[in-house]
């Protein structure tokens, strides 16, 4: 299933173009502000110093950029990367007080720079929506510095079947929610197909070794609600 959304081209950037406008204000209404804790338990887990850089694919609008910038306030450039023009232009509007981002319209499959490049590579919210995990992980490998850290904050498998019947029944309105907020309905019901169709926390981890990646591991949040994944490059 999660193939047969992915295949037909084009349809994960149309689902896209069709809710940049008003993307950060339905992460709010969807996850009731949650997301924001969830992103900073990324940057917490990175621990980044002001000597690091950063490339964060599928950027969207440069939520986990804004927040490593004000965490390190490093004077290093970074890397924003994201395929959605619309989405890209509107990180570029809301961080323009940030002049150390570079913007990126790219694929996570295929990224625009050089090898060795980079000491953290974050992807949040981003990997479900690839053609091809593998290709994006092998990407993430080739663009990370030896000694560098892949960590991805994803849509996870919940571990305990109470929260996970909640859970089931409240996604059911997301949809309606899209629907009200944003006058779409339609992105937000692949929104919940391509998190039921994702791989669970085990199967990543997988991915990651296959790429490669050593010493993976994840940590859940909010029961497993979403879960980070982080690996190196030894
Ligand atoms: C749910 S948003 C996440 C945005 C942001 N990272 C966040 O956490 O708020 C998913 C993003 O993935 C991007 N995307 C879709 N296909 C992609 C691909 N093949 N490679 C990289 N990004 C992709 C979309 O354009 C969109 O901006």
């Amino acid at each position: 299933m999660q193939q047969n959304l992915q295949n037909k081209k084009g349809f994960v950037q149309g689902v896209f173009d069709r809710v940049f406008n008003k993307y950060d204000l339905m992460n709010d209404f969807m996850s009731l502000g949650i997301h924001r804790i969830w992103k900073k338990n990324l940057i917490n887990m990175m621990n980044p110093t002001q000597k690091n850089n950063l490339i964060d694919v599928a950027c969207g609008t440069g939520d986990i950029g804004k927040l490593y910038l004000d965490n390190t306030m490093t004077n290093l450039q970074i890397t924003c990367v994201d395929p959605n023009k619309g989405m890209i232009s509107k990180g570029r509007e809301k961080l323009n007080k940030y002049k150390n981002i570079e913007w990126i319209v790219a694929s996570a499959e295929k990224l625009p720079v050089l090898n060795n490049t980079f000491d953290f590579y974050s992807i949040s919210f981003g990997l479900r929506n690839t053609k091809d995990i593998s290709k994006a992980l092998s990407e993430a490998y080739r663009v990370l510095k030896p000694g560098g850290r892949f960590l991805c904050l994803e849509f996870s498998k919940i571990q305990n079947s109470n929260l996970d019947l909640i859970y089931r029944n409240y996604s059911k309105l997301i949809p309606l929610i899209g629907g009200i907020v944003i006058g779409e309905r339609e992105p937000y019901e692949y929104l919940i197909k391509s998190i039921e169709n994702f791989v669970n926390q085990k199967e990543l981890i997988s991915l990651m070794e296959e790429n490669n990646f050593k010493n993976c591991s994840y940590r859940n949040l909010s029961g497993g609600i979403v879960s980070i994944h982080s690996g190196w490059k030894i």
